[in-house]
């Protein structure tokens, strides 16, 4: 009779076999950064409620650009602050706004860097809802959902123009991806790939973000458009919507929160996923490594490897430049959480 009872940590024992049979590896190049872009020339300031990320003009966009290229990250992905904001948020559209001016200049400076531009109108508008709205009976307010995928259509066609190589709805309106789909083919941009937040919940971890982006929706919630965390099968079939519409790569956000969500996505549809490690849960991380309570270093990585794990091929995360550094210095070798072990 053979004794099996100390297979398992025969390995964990040591070093070298933990590194050769480690299952997930994150590497810079799952790593997409994001950046938000603000007219104006020479602008780089942080924002308050996420440490270590900044408002950037087209020009300061590049040169993060180009810094994240240097480190081996493989894409990022651009949001927009307009000059105005109006019911319509018309700027989303202007093909000489921020972002379309930081996605021409970007290509030009670094034209084997991926760009996806977020395509949604809540920064644009001035109530910050993610569509037109409409007065609802009852003094309820209403998102009109078709005329919305009608300006989000002209959004990712600007994008599309002026050199995006991928689109990313993130407004969760009914029937965008199809409508973006189409009107990009009829275009003459076949080629502009359409990332989807195809399973995207309303979520208290966004909070900094509507901060970063100056987004906040002025009245009401966004209840009525994203996803209500309970809910498990809703995703799949809002998934299954958006790859049957021509989605390229699917998308599930936040990630921490919903990593069973991510799983069940990958297992299902065996498509290309992405999850978005969202401003709530970076920030989490930077306020509690500003008290001192963590090792920041190796919480991240600890995070990153779990949502690769749970199945993502792509990790939209705002610790990517950070990360990638580590990555760089350290692989995923073990000396790298020792060095600042609590
Ligand atoms: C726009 C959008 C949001 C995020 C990405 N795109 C905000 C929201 O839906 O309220 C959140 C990103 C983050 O929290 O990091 N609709």
């Amino acid at each position: 009779m053979i004794s099996n009872s100390a297979r398992p940590r025969r390995l964990r024992n040591l070093k070298w076999a933990r590194e050769m049979f480690r299952e997930t590896r994150v590497t810079a190049g799952n790593l997409v950064y994001p950046l938000f872009v603000v007219p104006g020339k020479k602008i780089k300031k942080e924002i308050s409620s996420m440490p270590g990320c900044f408002h950037l003009s087209a020009d300061e966009a590049v040169v993060e650009s180009e810094n994240c290229r240097a480190l081996g990250i493989n894409a990022i992905i651009l949001f927009g602050l307009p000059s105005k904001k109006d019911p319509l948020g018309k700027e989303a559209y202007n093909p000489k706004g921020p972002v379309p001016e930081a996605v021409r200049l970007i290509k030009r400076a670094a034209p084997d860097l991926g760009v996806i531009t977020d395509v949604c109108l809540c920064e644009y508008t001035s109530h910050g809802h993610c569509g037109v709205v409409k007065k609802a009976p009852g003094g309820n307010f209403a998102v009109d959902n078709d005329l919305t995928v009608k300006l989000l259509v002209n959004m990712a066609l600007a994008h599309a123009a002026a050199g995006a190589d991928f689109v990313a709805p993130s407004d969760m309106m009914d029937n965008r991806v199809g409508a973006i789909r189409q009107a990009l083919d009829g275009a003459g941009f076949a080629q502009t790939g359409l990332l989807s937040y195809a399973a995207k919940y309303s979520s208290a971890f966004y909070g900094p973000f509507r901060e970063a982006a100056l987004s906040a929706p002025q009245f009401g919630d966004r209840k009525s458009y994203q996803m209500d965390p309970a809910n498990f099968l809703e995703a799949l079939r809002e998934v299954e919507l958006d790859i049957m519409q021509g989605a390229d790569i699917v998308m599930v956000k936040p990630a921490l929160a919903y990593l069973d969500v991510l799983r069940a996505v990958k297992d299902r549809f065996n498509f290309p996923t992405a999850a978005y490690n969202v401003s709530g849960e970076y920030s989490m991380v930077k306020a509690a490594a500003d008290k001192g309570l963590i090792n920041e270093k190796a919480m991240v990585i600890e995070i990153l490897a779990s949502i690769k794990r749970a199945g993502a091929d792509m990790i939209i995360t705002y610790h990517a430049r950070e990360a990638a550094k580590w990555l760089r210095d350290y692989g995923d070798k073990e000396e790298m959480t020792a060095m600042e072990k609590r």
